[in-house]
């Protein structure tokens, strides 16, 4: 039986004063009582912030990316130990903000998962289609791409220590959630395919989906056989919000 987990990816928002009320509601809202493993992921320079507030509770906190080196002269960027001096326990990795904006090819994204591992942090590997590769049927083939150059690179256990999250781009920030069976179908696929490399990584394997995923359609898409939970953006900033979706699953 896997877990439910529920994670907020806060992008780039928020301020010390709102994560203050927000991560405070969070924390009030879980010690009350959710069965979902709850993580929220703020901004790196609230890493310490998140923290200090949480330590010693049941919400574990994560980086929105890291880099793939160690240390050294790579301006702007944050290592994987640097996550795990704040702490952290998850780091999202591959967002398709990140391959678009920023462009993480599938290689380099293969190359944080691991450096991911190597520090001991969990990675929440993103996978998804854009709308015209949906609309050309090309759904499948992307997320086996995708999913293939962690495989290729690292091998089927490399998944164990992870999560995936299937987020089809056309659903992220646009109010068109997936359909519950729409995202079943790819949540499958992904489970198929990983095993075919090893059924017991594949049955444990936390598959969650993301892409405006609301109080309202939270309960449907978590019923699904292959949906253990969500990656929530928007959502994740109001605190009655999340928590009404982690109380979903
Ligand atoms: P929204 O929930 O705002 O659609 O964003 C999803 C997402 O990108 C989570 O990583």
């Amino acid at each position: 039986m896997r877990q439910t987990l529920v994670a907020g990816n806060w992008k780039m928002n928020g301020s010390l004063e709102a994560n203050h009320q927000l991560l405070k509601s969070i924390l009030e809202g879980v010690e009350a009582g959710v069965n979902a493993k709850v993580v929220v992921c703020p901004s790196t320079v609230y890493l310490a912030q998140a923290a200090e507030t949480l330590t010693g509770s049941d919400v574990s906190w994560g980086g929105q990316n890291l880099s793939p080196e160690k240390s050294g002269a790579f301006t702007g960027e944050v290592s994987a130990d640097m996550l795990l001096n704040l702490k952290c326990q998850y780091v999202i990795v591959g967002h398709s903000e990140r391959r678009a904006l920023f462009g993480e090819s599938d290689e380099v994204v293969a190359e944080k998962y691991a450096a991911a591992l190597a520090a001991g942090l969990i990675p929440i590997l993103c996978v998804g289609e854009l709308l015209e590769e949906r609309e050309a049927g090309e759904t499948e083939t992307v997320v086996a791409r995708q999913l293939d150059a962690i495989l290729e690179k690292s091998g089927v256990e490399a998944l164990s220590a992870g999560v995936v999250a299937y987020e089809p781009v056309w659903a992220i920030g646009t109010g068109k959630t997936a359909s519950p069976q729409q995202a079943q179908d790819v949540h499958a696929f992904i489970r198929q395919r990983v095993s075919e490399k090893s059924a017991s990584v594949a049955e444990k394997l936390q598959i969650l989906y993301g892409g405006s995923v609301k109080p309202d359609n939270a309960v449907e898409l978590f019923a699904m056989s292959d949906i253990d939970g969500g990656l929530i953006g928007g959502a994740s900033l109001d605190a009655a919000g999340f928590l009404a979706i982690c109380r979903a699953g």
